[in-house]
């Protein structure tokens, strides 16, 4: 709604209850506010945007505008008062920009001097009691450039929400403290890098900055001692005007060699987009501001997660084995050598003998192309992606009973739901910026939170209610807790009625889910399992976010399933606040198998059974196309063992570590008559190649990728390739002109033209509309309008309306008995990506966790004289390996937990062959093991400087009321002393 008021003497229309600070920045208005961040809300310690309002001074941040209201910005008491309280902070900061890392033109206090016009200072600067920390490995705090506005604060504990810093205002000397007064590096600091994001000054460094980014600033500290009392010598003459013109000159002078480009981050499924500034291929810093995802957030992988792009581990020329060795060759004969051999095998044993597996980590693009290569040019639709590995099953549940494959809503909606359930999810460590907004909900507007799972990670920690069924019983409790619901006149009758079909069926299929069998068979009481459904019937909206722990079980399609018929049976779809949200893990698994490289749909979930739809594509393609459904990633694995599939092309997909029962798979890909690896490192999978292809990883490349919002994001070529390496989506096109494809494709748009062109699901996609940060959730219509809330007018079924899917029971494979006596869970964690191709190679994160080891509960380690450290085997049905035990009360009894970064202990080398029955994902989570305890104790596997071993200290925010109360605090500009601003 507009009105009107009076800005410095004009009446001016706005809007009503915006804040008064963003009026004036949208106005124009030249009011300085050095600890106001957008992203951020008022923190009000600054004092720097003070302004008349009726005539009283106010903190324009933290007042909001009303009719009639007659605002002064420059009045003379205003002025006054802003430039005490920016005096105040120049008392805290030696301006020394010229030699500063941080004068890159969006310095807030550089330019706050400038703007205020600042000569003098007339609180001198002192510094504090304090030294600078550098005991994290990718930034560091200097107490004496701090300003103390809080802003770090303010992030860590309501954005990241990881409730470390603070700051004690009833100290002599405050400064930033970590988990109240500890090193950053022995504190329970994740490394997410928010407060290096939002500091407004030099005061928290990224430290690939330091010394990086200046002209002037890689001198010795004595140098650059000499060089500041230089600088402020000068001052008092000539003032501050002319320093800040020196330094403004600076400045100017690193545009030409600093690039800023957007990308979009390359690790998990949350899908943050950010600007990383280059200098050559040195990575000076990720800056996350506009991210549609993250804002201002980012996890330690994004932040900092990025040294692997200029690893000397680099491949940078093919490989081709020969004698049983790898030798480096020409590109032009490798790829001819691929191209020959796949025709010789293809005329030999027919398409079909050979397989494509596509890149999660790679472009959208990327796996179009691959497909289009398996199905238009080989012949084939033997095509995969690592989804199979773990979300083919969530894909399939939602397929059953709501239509679409993707998230129903976007982490908007999550943050607006009234009670977030997780299931099978170590979010905080999995899809950490997600698990930011569900935090910040919990903590600041009241949203309820339930996990389930085996472990007790943080999410289980913050939740209201937690529960731990036995393992691989979610599909059991989920069904009991909908039959009673069903049961107990708390379902959504009219929402049934309306919108789903197959209420009946469904009802029959769950009358064995009583609540007394669930308890049994899930080890929870009955009591809890009403807890849960009156939660649920009580909520104002549910969102149910699951990973892993659910879909890697045999039943995991089911269990999937039961996710959605639960969502359904309570109206907990079609508005914001409710949903379903299996979230997905690699950063492009969504766009791997959106975009076709599966082997049952061509790009956008289209049925390769359906005549109309190869019609199309075989227009389009000018080819016809094979019908039958190709092998998926277990079935190849199969098929290579009973000597049907003879050779593979994969690329960007560590099989051999990540693929279930290792010891398997590896023998698989060694029997592969021929097979090419496509990689930017030799990785494990590589040893098992005839050729090795050297590829470019996402920053030295252009294309999209999809998020687990379903949200299609442009990534721009932050550097070249590394000399020798090759984007993907130009070695597929080699290969399959080689192979007669005669393809033109100059820039990944013309690709996503042809996909947009052939497939409704993105038929309004283009890399116009997906221009810098621009982003669309699909579907997306041709005029561009997307679909950020699936569901919103009808199903995606002909007759618009979902349907319950009927639940059957079944039994987990691989089950403990007295050999295999453990449970062994396994899944990621926070610091590494995966397999940790990429993230061992970041030194920072090395430090930070060097290796994997198993979870060993407290009880079991005391009845088996286990202490954190001691060596152990781990024994299953299908292998073993050799691990260093940590013992923590995050898993139970005789439950373990083993990460999977490792290539030296790949956790699968434990797992079986047993998959889901609908998709073949692997049950991973469902292994058991024995545990022989080996003499050897080594260190801790987790060194004293991982965030597990700190103790946060949470509060509100920075606390600001707690300065307001200290004796020598008075508003600047007022002569009565401790005021509150009236509008606040
Ligand atoms: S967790 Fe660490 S890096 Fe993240 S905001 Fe808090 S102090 Fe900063
Ligand atoms: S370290 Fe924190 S309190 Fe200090 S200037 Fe930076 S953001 Fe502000
Ligand atoms: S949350 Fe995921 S997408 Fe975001 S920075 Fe971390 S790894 Fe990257
Ligand atoms: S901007 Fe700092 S108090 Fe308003």
């Amino acid at each position: 709604m507009m009105t009107r008021m009076i800005l410095d003497g004009l009446a001016i229309e706005m809007k009503a209850d915006e804040r008064l600070i963003d009026l004036l920045l949208r106005t124009g208005s030249k009011v300085p506010h050095v600890c106001y961040h957008t992203q951020l809300g008022p923190i009000q310690t600054c004092d720097t945007c003070m302004v008349e309002v009726n005539g009283q001074l106010v903190r324009a941040c933290a007042t909001t505008v009303s009719a009639g209201m007659d605002v002064a910005t420059k009045s003379s008491r205003a002025d006054a008062a802003q430039r005490e309280a920016f005096d105040r902070i120049l008392g805290n900061h030696m301006l020394y920009c010229t030699v500063c890392d941080n004068n890159n033109g969006n310095c807030t206090v550089h330019n706050t001097t400038k703007m205020l016009a600042v000569e003098h200072q007339k609180i001198p600067f002192k510094t504090k009691p304090y030294e600078a920390d550098f005991t994290n490995p990718f930034y560091r705090y200097d107490p004496d450039q701090c300003i103390l506005c809080g802003r770090c604060v303010e992030a860590c504990q309501n954005v990241e929400v990881n409730e470390t810093l603070s700051i004690r205002w009833e100290d002599a000397h405050p400064r930033v403290l970590w988990d109240g007064g500890t090193t950053i590096g022995e504190s329970s600091c994740v490394s997410c890098g928010h407060c290096v994001t939002v500091c407004p000054c030099n005061a928290l460094m990224e430290t690939s900055m330091i010394g990086h980014a200046g002209f002037l600033t890689a001198l010795p500290k004595t140098a650059m001692d000499g060089m500041i009392d230089v600088i402020k010598g000068i001052e008092p003459d000539s003032g501050y005007g002319a320093i800040l013109k020196v330094s403004e000159a600076e400045s100017a002078m690193r545009e030409s060699r600093i690039r800023r480009t957007k990308t979009v981050c390359t690790y998990c499924g949350v899908g943050c987009s950010f600007d990383i500034w280059t200098k050559d291929r040195d990575i000076l810093k990720v800056e996350p501001s506009e991210g549609p995802t993250n804002g201002i957030s980012t996890c330690i992988k994004g932040k900092f997660g990025w040294d692997f792009v200029n690893s000397p581990d680099r491949l940078t020329t093919p490989l081709i084995r020969e004698g049983g060795k790898f030798r480096a060759a020409s590109w032009e004969e490798a790829l001819d050598l691929v191209a020959r051999r796949f025709v010789e095998i293809k005329e030999r044993t027919g398409p079909d003998s050979l397989a494509f597996i596509s890149s999660s980590k790679c472009t959208n693009e990327e796996s179009y192309l691959m497909q289009k290569l398996a199905r238009a040019v080989v012949g084939t639709n033997n095509m995969d992606n690592c989804s199979r590995y773990c979300q083919s099953p969530a894909t399939e549940g939602l397929f059953r009973t709501v239509g679409y494959g993707g998230d129903s809503g976007s982490i908007r909606d999550i943050e607006n739901a009234g009670l977030v359930i997780i299931i099978g999810s170590n979010t905080a460590e999995s899809h950490p910026v997600l698990a930011t907004r569900v935090k910040q909900a919990h903590k600041l507007r009241g949203q309820k939170l339930i996990v389930s799972d085996l472990r007790k990670h943080e999410m289980a920690e913050r939740a209201d209610l937690f529960v731990h069924p036995k393992p691989a019983t979610d599909v059991v409790w989920l069904s009991a807790v909908t039959r009673y619901l069903l049961k107990n006149g708390l379902a959504k009758t009219g929402f049934l009625n309306q919108w789903v079909n197959g209420l009946e069926d469904y009802q029959r299929s769950v009358e064995p889910f009583t609540m007394e069998f669930a308890a049994q068979t899930c080890g929870l009481s009955v009591e809890t399992l009403k807890q849960i459904a009156h939660m649920i019937a009580e909520a104002d909206g549910v969102c149910i976010l699951w990973a892993m722990g659910i879909t890697q079980h045999s039943m995991g399609s089911d269990a999937s399933t039961a996710i959605s018929n639960l969502l359904l049976v309570t109206g907990n779809y079609m508005r914001t606040g409710t949903g379903a949200y299996p979230l997905r893990g690699h950063n492009n698994v969504q766009g791997a198998s959106d975009h076709g490289a599966m082997p049952n749909f061509l790009p956008g979930y289209q049925s390769m059974d359906d005549p109309e739809v190869r019609a199309r594509f075989e227009n389009g393609w000018k080819v016809t196309l094979p019908s039958t459904k190709g092998l998926d990633n277990h079935e190849m694995i199969d098929a290579i063992h009973e000597g049907k599939l003879k050779a593979m092309y994969l690329f960007g997909e560590e099989i051999s570590l990540v693929d279930s029962n290792s010891n398997l798979v590896r023998d698989g890909l060694s029997k592969l008559e021929f097979f090419v690896a496509q990689d930017i490192f030799f990785s494990d999978t590589c040893r098992f190649a005839d050729v090795v292809l050297p590829a470019s990883p996402s920053l030295e490349k252009e294309g999209t990728f999809t998020s687990t919002e379903r949200r299609i994001q442009r990534l721009y070529q932050v550097l070249e390739p590394m000399e020798g390496s090759r984007p993907d989506w130009k070695i597929i096109q080699d290969i399959a002109n080689r192979l007669g494809a005669n393809w033109d494709y100059r820039h990944p748009s013309e690709i996503y033209r042809e996909i947009a062109s052939l497939t409704p699901l993105f038929t309004g996609v283009s890399y116009e509309r997906l221009e810098g940060y621009k982003s669309l959730q699909w579907p997306v219509a041709s005029d561009g309008t997307d679909e950020p809330m699936l569901y919103t007018k009808q199903f995606a079924f002909p007759d618009g309306k979902a349907r319950l899917f009927q639940i059957s029971l079944s039994k987990p494979t691989d089950p403990t008995d007295a050999e295999f006596d453990l449970h062994l869970n396994n899944g990621r964690m926070l610091e590494h990506f995966h397999e940790g191709n990429l993230t061992y190679r970041v030194d920072g994160i090395r430090e930070k966790v060097p290796d994997t080891f198993v979870e060993v509960s407290p009880e079991t380690a005391e009845e088996r004289g286990i202490q954190s450290g001691t060596w152990v085997q781990l024994i299953s049905r299908y292998g073993q390996v050799r691990v260093r035990a940590l013992v923590t009360n995050r898993v139970k009894g005789k439950e373990l937990y083993m990460p999977m970064n490792s290539a030296e202990s790949p956790v699968n080398l434990l797992t079986s062959s047993h998959t889901d029955r609908v998709t073949h994902t692997p049950a991973y989570k469902e292994t058991s093991v024995r545990m022989r305890v080996l003499p050897e104790i080594g260190e801790s596997p987790l060194p004293r400087v991982n965030s597990r071993f700190g103790h946060p200290t949470p509060q509100r925010g920075v606390e600001v009321e707690r300065k307001w109360k200290r004796p020598d605090y008075r508003i600047p500009g007022s002569e009565l002393g401790r005021i509150e601003p009236k509008y606040s």
